[in-house]
């Protein structure tokens, strides 16, 4: 082989790609930036794949279907977050990622210590475990909080349809869940850039935008 043909070779290597998640109480407003966001990575020539938790492929959709919408302890929403986690990682995500797409996922183990550890009451340590346990080597690249006081979350989640399992949950449970997102967002402020959800549409997008910009894309 030639030197030419070499470097052509390590010109078409894959550039892995990046892994985006994006996470708040319910009400924040995540769902429509996602696709906002999906459309600039597009715009950049970039291939996104929007997916999300529970849930991404029918294995981890069935489980969400329970997850929403069946009565259950703390202990085994904990442990069918987390299976639906190993399999969209392993059916999707990792998949993905090897063969250079972004992923934009709304939702992932973030939710499952906001929601199952500080808002059910679910050990830390444990959370923690089956963090490792499940994905000792993936983390997000960057991780969007959609931040809002629950007051206002809820005042918009009314308007808009009738309430899950965790959308029916008192402002107690989600002012217990932020604190929880705060809680990992100390453990890691790199990765989680807070976003002030409670700004209007346009101004919660040029907060994406500015970060945007740090991760290479204008
Ligand atoms: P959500 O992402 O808000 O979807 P939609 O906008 O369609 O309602 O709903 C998923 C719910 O699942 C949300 O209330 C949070 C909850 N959840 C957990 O409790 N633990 C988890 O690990 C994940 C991923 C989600």
């Amino acid at each position: 082989m030639t030197q030419t043909d070499d470097s052509s070779l390590a010109s078409r290597a894959v550039a892995p790609g990046r892994f985006i998640t994006f996470e708040g109480i319910d009400g924040a407003g995540k769902s429509s930036v996602i696709a906002w966001f999906a459309e600039r990575l597009r715009a950049h020539g970039l291939d996104a794949v929007s997916t999300r938790e529970p849930g991404g492929v029918p294995f981890a959709e069935a489980l969400r279907q329970m997850m929403l919408h069946d009565a259950m302890r703390p202990e085994t929403e904990t442990l069918l977050a987390f299976a639906a986690r190993a399999e969209h990682l392993a059916q999707k995500i990792e998949p993905a990622l090897a063969a250079g797409r972004w992923v934009l996922c709304d939702r992932f183990t973030d939710s499952t210590f906001a929601y199952q550890g500080a808002g059910r009451g679910v050990d830390w340590a444990t959370l923690e475990s089956l963090e490792r346990f499940v994905h000792p080597q993936r983390q997000p690249d960057r991780t969007y909080l959609f931040d809002l006081p629950p007051e206002e979350a809820a005042r918009r989640r009314a308007a808009v349809r009738a309430a899950d399992r965790f959308e029916a949950q008192d402002v107690a449970f989600f002012q217990r869940v932020r604190d929880g997102y705060l809680r990992r967002r100390q453990a890691a402020p790199d990765r989680i850039r807070l976003i002030d959800a409670g700004a209007d549409p346009e101004a919660v997008r040029r907060q994406l935008a500015d970060d945007l910009r740090s991760l290479g894309i204008r």
